[in-house]
C-alpha cells in the first residue's frame, strides 16, 4: 500500500503530537517513574526500593506502607488513643431503622457506573485526578443542604486529591471534641502498568468509596446532628503504599485531634467466591493489625444493624489505609466483602467491573456503617483524657 506525502506528514505530526503529549505526561514530577527510590515498611522491616520493586512486592501479595514521605508517623504522637472503650449494647436501632430504610443501592450503583468509567483512578495519572474531582462535586451536593458540613480537598504532591467530609459535634474546636472516621480509598491502579492500563476499580474500592457515600447521603439528608464530630475520609493512592491516609493522619496527630474511631472498608461488593464456596454471604471482620476493643464493638454493631453475619478473617501488615490511623496511635477497625480468601480475585485489572458486584451486598454494609456512625455520634468517650493544650 503506497501513502501520499500528505498522508505521511499528517501521520507524522500526529504521532508527533502523541509522543509529545506523552513526554508531558513523563515530564511531570508527579508522573509515574519506575526507578524513583521510595522507603517501604513491611512486616519484615524497612527498606529502600523502587518504584517498580513497589509493583513487584505488590504483585507478589506484600503489603507496605510507602513511608518515604512521613517516616516519623506515629514516632512523635502526642496523643495515644489506644485505650478508649466502645459501647457494649446498642442503644440507637429505633433511629437507625429509618435511615437503613432509605439507602438505595440504585443511588449506589449510578455513582459505582460513573467512579469505574474513568480509565483508571491512579492517583499519579489525570484520570485520576479527574476521579478525585468528580468524587468531590459529588460529595459537596450532598453536603449543601446543611451549612454545618464542611467538604474539603487534601491536596499532595501528585493530581489526585485525598477528601473530607466533616459533621461537626457540639465540642467541635474544644478539648472535649472526639472525632469517629468511615474511610475508604478512591485510587485504583492496574498492576501491570500502573500509567498505561486501565483500572475501573470497581470493588477495589470503587465499591468502599460509594458504600460510604450512600452512608453519608442518607445521614445528611435525615438531618442528623452528632454529639461527636462524623467524619468521612476518601483517600488518594492507597495503592501506592497508603499515601494519602497516611499525610492525613500525620497532619491530625501533628494538630492532636482525638480521633477515637477509625473503620476502614476497602472492596465491599463481590461475594461470588463465597457463594460458591457453598458459605454463607457474611461482612468480613479483620481481627489482625486492628483495635481488639473497637473491632468488638464493630461485631456488635453487625449483629445489630447488618441483615447478613460477619466472619472473623485476616488481612495481614498494612492491609489497607486504617494501618496508616494505628500508626498515629489511633484505634481503627477494618471490615472487607468476605473471608479474605473469597475476595474478588479480579482486582488491579481490567476485570474488576461492576457488573461483577452485589449491590444487596454493600447495602449490607452500609447498613453496619449507619449503626456504627450513629452509636458513636452519641457515646461519651470519657477515656482517655485529652490534655487541655489540644
Ligand atoms: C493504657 O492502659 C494501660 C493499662 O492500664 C496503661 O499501662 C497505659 O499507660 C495506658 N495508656 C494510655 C496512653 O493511657
Ligand atoms: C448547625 O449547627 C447549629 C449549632 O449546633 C444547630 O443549631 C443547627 O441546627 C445545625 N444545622 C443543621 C442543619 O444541622
Ligand atoms: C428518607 O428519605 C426520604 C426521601 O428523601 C425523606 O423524606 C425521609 O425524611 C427520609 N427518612 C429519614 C429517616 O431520614
Ligand atoms: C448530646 O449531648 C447533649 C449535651 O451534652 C446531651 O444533652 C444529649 O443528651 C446528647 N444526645 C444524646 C443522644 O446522647
Ligand atoms: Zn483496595
Amino acid at each position: 500500500m503506497r501513502f501520499s506525502l500528505s498522508t505521511i506528514v499528517a501521520v507524522a505530526a500526529l504521532t508527533s503530537q502523541a509522543s509529545a503529549s506523552l513526554m508531558s505526561q513523563y515530564s511531570t514530577s508527579s508522573s509515574f517513574n519506575p526507578t524513583e527510590l521510595r522507603l517501604v515498611q513491611t512486616e519484615a522491616g524497612t527498606e529502600w526500593v523502587t518504584e517498580a520493586d513497589k509493583l513487584e512486592l505488590k504483585r507478589a501479595g506484600t503489603n507496605f506502607m510507602d513511608i518515604t514521605d512521613h517516616e516519623d508517623l506515629g514516632v512523635t504522637a502526642l496523643l495515644d488513643m489506644t485505650n478508649t472503650t466502645y459501647p457494649t449494647e446498642l442503644l440507637f436501632q429505633d433511629e437507625v431503622a429509618p435511615l437503613i430504610g432509605n439507602i438505595s443501592t440504585a443511588a449506589m450503583k449510578m455513582n459505582l457506573e460513573i467512579f469505574s468509567s474513568f480509565f483508571n483512578r491512579f492517583y499519579k495519572a489525570k484520570t485520576g485526578g479527574d476521579s478525585s474531582m468528580w468524587l468531590f462535586n459529588t460529595v459537596k451536593a450532598i453536603a449543601g443542604v446543611n451549612p454545618n458540613v464542611t467538604v474539603f480537598p487534601f491536596h499532595h504532591a501528585w493530581p489526585q486529591k485525598s477528601l473530607v467530609a466533616k459533621i461537626p459535634g457540639i465540642n467541635a474546636g474544644t478539648a472535649l471534641d472526639r472525632t469517629v472516621i468511615v474511610g475508604a480509598h478512591q485510587d485504583s491502579m492496574n498492576l501491570l502498568f500502573p500509567s498505561l492500563f486501565g483500572a475501573p476499580g470497581a470493588d477495589d474500592d470503587g465499591s468502599g468509596t460509594v458504600t460510604i457515600l450512600e452512608t453519608f447521603r442518607v445521614l445528611i439528608e435525615s438531618g442528623f446532628q452528632p454529639n461527636n464530630t462524623i467524619e468521612f475520609h476518601w483517600y488518594s493512592a492507597e495503592e501506592g503504599g497508603l499515601l494519602g491516609s497516611q499525610a492525613i493522619f500525620a497532619e491530625y496527630s501533628k494538630r492532636q485531634i482525638a480521633v477515637t474511631a477509625m473503620l476502614q472498608q476497602d472492596m465491599t461488593g463481590y461475594v461470588a467466591k463465597t457463594l460458591e464456596a457453598g458459605e454463607p454471604e457474611a461482612i468480613g471482620v479483620v481481627t489482625d493489625f486492628v483495635h481488639p476493643a473497637l473491632t468488638e464493638f464493630i461485631k456488635t454493631a453487625i449483629t445489630g444493624y447488618a441483615s447478613i453475619p460477619y466472619v472473623e478473617t485476616s488481612c495481614g501488615y498494612a492491609c489497607s489505609d486504617h494501618a496508616s490511623a494505628a500508626k498515629a496511635g489511633y484505634p481503627s477497625a477494618f471490615v472487607i466483602e468476605s473471608a479474605f480468601e473469597n475476595t474478588n480475585p479480579f482486582i488491579h485489572s481490567v476485570k474488576d467491573t461492576v457488573d461483577r458486584l452485589s449491590f444487596e451486598h454493600m447495602a449490607e454494609h452500609a447498613k453496619l456503617t449507619l449503626g456504627y456512625v450513629y452509636e458513636l455520634a452519641y457515646y461519651n468517650f470519657t477515656s482517655p483524657p485529652v490534655p487541655a493544650s489540644a
